[in-house]
């Protein structure tokens, strides 16, 4: 079975790449040089030179504050392109399996979690666009599942974990919005329940279809987060410094963030028996490969 991923030198295509699929499956990803996701041309050829039996997209304009001033760019490559993939793969007759994201919520729900069918009311270019891929895809393809996600990291390009890192080693104290809430996820996790999707979508013609929400599970601050990681670095040698919460005024950005974008999963469960486990286990995983294994001496929490 041929297995087309889109961006997959990106956080979550990468570890699509490494992931150990079944025997039999082939995964193909061309990087943007050998496949521009915007060129219809390009893909419809693409989709044309193998029996592919799915589509998994994890290409996107993922500069949240730079999409704020460059717009176009951000829209060609999260709303134009869905669309261009799924006509393509509609055509085809393929599933498109699609990733989206938690800024596609406004972020005012006063607690618990967002469900897929909770309104949308994006707050940013990026988050616009990416709501604009959904309908894009929603509409261009019946045979989609719509995968969103947050706060993704690995120990792959740029992300959260690799900064809160790097300027641990570097300054003697971090400080960190404490008002946004929301549920770290790990690339590996991410992968291996976009290929449970994948796969059953291209093998049962009654495998679910529609939007699911794919996080790790639990949620806590960017300021909880960058914690978890200093402290799980210091177990691993790395330096204990102290992590101060700030509120979000007092870190202006760009783009507007959702203040709660805690996603639930249930869906995901329901349908596809996928549950998740903890963020602080998959950090964990991250740290193992990025810092290295526990200090001896050192117990885990
Ligand atoms: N990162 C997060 O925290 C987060 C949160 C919520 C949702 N998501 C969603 O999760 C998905 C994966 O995110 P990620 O963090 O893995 O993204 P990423 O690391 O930024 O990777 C994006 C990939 O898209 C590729 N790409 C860019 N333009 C392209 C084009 N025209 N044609 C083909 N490929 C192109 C990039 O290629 P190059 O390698 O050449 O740059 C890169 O490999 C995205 O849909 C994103 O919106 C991410």
């Amino acid at each position: 079975m041929d297995v087309l991923v889109l961006g997959g030198a990106g956080q979550v295509g990468t570890e699509l790449r490494a992931l150990a699929w079944p025997a039999g499956v082939s995964v193909h990803a061309p990087g943007r040089a050998e496949l521009d996701i915007t060129d219809a041309r390009a893909v419809a050829a693409e989709l044309a030179a193998r029996d592919y039996r799915v589509v998994i997209n994890t290409a996107a304009y993922t500069a949240v504050d730079k999409a704020e001033a460059d717009v176009v760019a951000a829209w060609r490559l999260n709303a134009l392109a869905p669309a261009i993939l799924a006509a393509a793969t509609a055509e085809t007759s393929i599933p498109l399996v699609h990733v989206s994201t938690d800024y596609v919520f406004a972020g005012s729900k006063p607690d618990g979690a967002y469900a897929p069918d909770d309104p949308i009311d994006p707050q940013s270019v990026y988050g616009a666009s990416k709501a604009a891929g959904e309908l894009a895809v929603r509409t261009g393809n019946p045979r989609h599942a719509i995968v969103r996600t947050a706060w993704v990291v690995s120990p792959h390009r740029g992300n959260f974990v690799k900064t809160m890192l790097r300027l641990s080693a570097e300054r003697d104290a971090l400080t960190v919005v404490d008002d946004q809430y929301g549920c770290p996820t790990s690339a590996a996790d991410l992968a291996a329940a976009l290929a449970t999707i994948a796969r059953r979508l291209a093998t049962d013609a009654d495998a679910p279809t529609g939007t699911f929400h794919c996080v790790n599970a639990g949620a806590t601050t960017w300021c909880g987060f960058a914690e978890a990681i200093v402290a799980g670095s210091a177990r691993r040698g790395g330096r204990p410094v102290p992590v101060n919460g700030i509120p979000t005024s007092a870190y202006p950005t760009p783009a507007r963030r959702p203040a709660n974008s805690r996603l639930s999963t249930d869906s995901l469960t329901a349908a596809y028996g996928l549950a998740p486990r903890p963020w602080q286990a998959a950090l964990d995983d991250i740290l193992d490969r990025l810092v290295g294994p526990v200090s001896e001496g050192v117990s885990k929490p």
